[in-house]
């Protein structure tokens, strides 16, 4: 198999006085202007249904910048029918034939789309422009270039044969559509989810999340001058009850490909189970849902490294990552450097608009998400065993917009400790440094989800001991770094417990779910 070798997408500063800075901006300020329509997208054509709903920043929600168009039960029917006739010929197609549409869309945001997905991201999501860079452009090229590496490793793994019996082994498409349910908080991700089924020979009904609709529309368009032929990956929006409940109940549905929130997930996996018996194929079922993550600093960590690792991974695109660290531990003997450090930080950080780029924080995703946020802050504020040391202050008259948070509590069990708030946010437990090894069991007994953590420390038993007992408590597991920034061909992502069925996203163990392979013993 000769590819292309996958190599990651470098990350451009956008420093002033550097070009792509002017082009972004110039991206940024024409998109903030005009008012763009989203039609549903299926077979190749734009469809308005007319039903439509207004598209607003979260950091500035009265401002409109364009409307989408909801979906009824009879379009959802159509891409579905749609995508099965598609089937027919993508799936016939050779495997050059369809990784070079997909390395052609990754050129395409490497180049001409980078400016505008990366200024369509911080429109949608309020992402600052390096939370877009590293997201839109950079992990989004690199999922669809290692994607097609992937591929072709899998296509590569073949049984022995000898000289009177020939075994090979087909790697096929599933057989029917596959359904991908994509979030507003990476728009890599909402690329990704569809992308590698369709890759891999499926056709796709795709839901983006109804946040991240402006920033989905760039992806689409994308994939239509990349070359994705009509009826491959067809997108819809809506209720997203009425398209999953049309969509799990087609006998033809034989793949889930989810990133979403926990409650949804077991929702939908539920459902499937109840129609279990209508399908022509066991439905493959793949999703990344929620976390706590932790950060767990032991007595002879660096101080300042912890504060970092603490600042950067709680508090980057609003703590709105499902990495994002939520719960720290830190030991007594080091809190004060710590606490020291981490207060300058947050001080440091400036809060806004994203087109200014000197800011760090901007809005979160929308009212719901602002006015959960808020109630836990002021019950914090409240609770006799709760002090906020920094941030605590809200304000949604323009934008939803949160301060950086720091709780510290004596409660290790406190809720902000064990539920998922997905947002700007941290709780920290300091604890006494000889209790490294309760506080371990503490943390793994308090992880409901498991998707990322963090152990900092120089001494090397400390780290040790830290990875075995937290072994089934996160996915991804970072010693001595943040719990957050997994690169797509270097640290394969996803977690297992309530976080998710740990298909690690960006690896060729994530596109195997989207084959069936069928062998072939030809005797001579
Ligand atoms: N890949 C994203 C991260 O690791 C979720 O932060």
């Amino acid at each position: 198999f000769n590819v292309p070798i996958a190599v990651n997408e470098p990350v451009k500063s956008y420093a002033p006085g550097t070009p792509e800075r002017d082009e972004v901006l110039d991206a940024y300020n024409a998109m903030y202007k005009s008012k763009v329509d989203v039609p549903l997208y299926i077979n190749g054509k734009d469809i308005s249904t007319g039903n439509t709903r207004p598209l607003s920043p979260p950091h500035d929600h009265k401002h409109i910048v364009g409307q989408y168009h909801l979906a009824e039960k009879k379009h959802v029917e159509l891409a579905i029918s749609t995508a099965l006739e598609a089937r027919k010929t993508w799936s016939q197609l050779t495997w050059e034939q369809r990784a070079g549409i997909f390395l052609k869309a990754a050129e395409l945001i490497a180049g001409p789309y980078r400016a505008k997905i990366n200024a369509a991201t911080m429109i949608a999501q309020s992402k600052t422009i390096h939370q877009a860079e590293i997201d839109a452009a950079c992990e989004l090229i690199d999922f669809l270039r290692f994607n097609v590496q992937f591929m072709t490793d899998i296509y590569m793994e073949q049984p022995e044969s000898t000289s009177d019996a020939w075994n090979r082994v087909e790697y096929r498409p599933l057989e029917g559509f596959t359904y991908a349910v994509t979030p507003f908080n990476f728009t890599a991700i909402a690329g990704n989810l569809p992308a590698c089924m369709a890759l891999m020979g499926n056709v796709v009904v795709w839901k983006p999340s109804d946040s991240q609709i402006y920033s989905a529309k760039v992806i689409m368009d994308v994939f239509k001058e990349a070359g994705v032929p009509d009826g491959v990956i067809n997108v819809v929006f809506g209720d997203p009850v009425m398209i999953t409940n049309t969509v799990l109940s087609s006998p033809d549905f034989s793949g889930l490909h989810f990133t979403g929130s926990t409650f949804v997930f077991k929702e939908l996996w539920k459902h499937i189970g109840e129609n279990i018996h209508h399908y022509k194929t066991y439905p493959r079922i793949v999703g990344e849902t929620g976390g706590k993550d932790f950060i767990i600093a032991h007595k002879t960590a660096n101080p300042k490294q912890v504060a970092t690792a603490i600042s950067r991974g709680a508090f980057e695109f609003q703590g709105q990552k499902c990495s994002a660290a939520s719960r720290a531990y830190i030991p007594k003997g080091i809190w004060n450097e710590v606490r020291t450090h981490l207060i300058e930080d947050i001080n440091s950080f400036k809060m806004g608009s994203p087109e200014d780029m000197g800011n760090f924080i901007t809005a979160v995703i929308h009212e719901g998400s602002f006015d959960k946020l808020a109630k836990y802050i002021d019950q914090a504020k409240e609770d006799s065993d709760t002090e906020i040391i920094a941030g605590g202050g809200y304000d949604k008259s323009k934008g939803y917009f949160i301060e950086p948070t720091v709780i510290l509590t004596t409660n290790p069990k406190y809720t902000t400790m064990c539920t998922e708030l997905f947002g700007p946010v941290i709780t920290i437990y300091v604890y006494e440094d000889e209790s490294f090894s309760e506080t371990l069991k503490l943390v793994d007994e308090t992880s409901e989800y498991a998707l990322t953590g963090a152990i900092l420390a120089t001494d090397r038993h400390a780290i040790d001991e830290a990875t075995k007992v937290l072994e089934n408590s996160a996915g991804n597991f970072y010693i001595n770094d943040k719990p957050t920034g997994a690169v797509v061909g270097q640290q394969p992502f996803g977690g297992a417990r309530a976080s998710g069925t740990n298909d690690k996203a960006g690896s060729a163990q994530n596109l195997m779910r989207w084959v069936s392979p069928r062998l072939i013993k030809e005797t001579f």
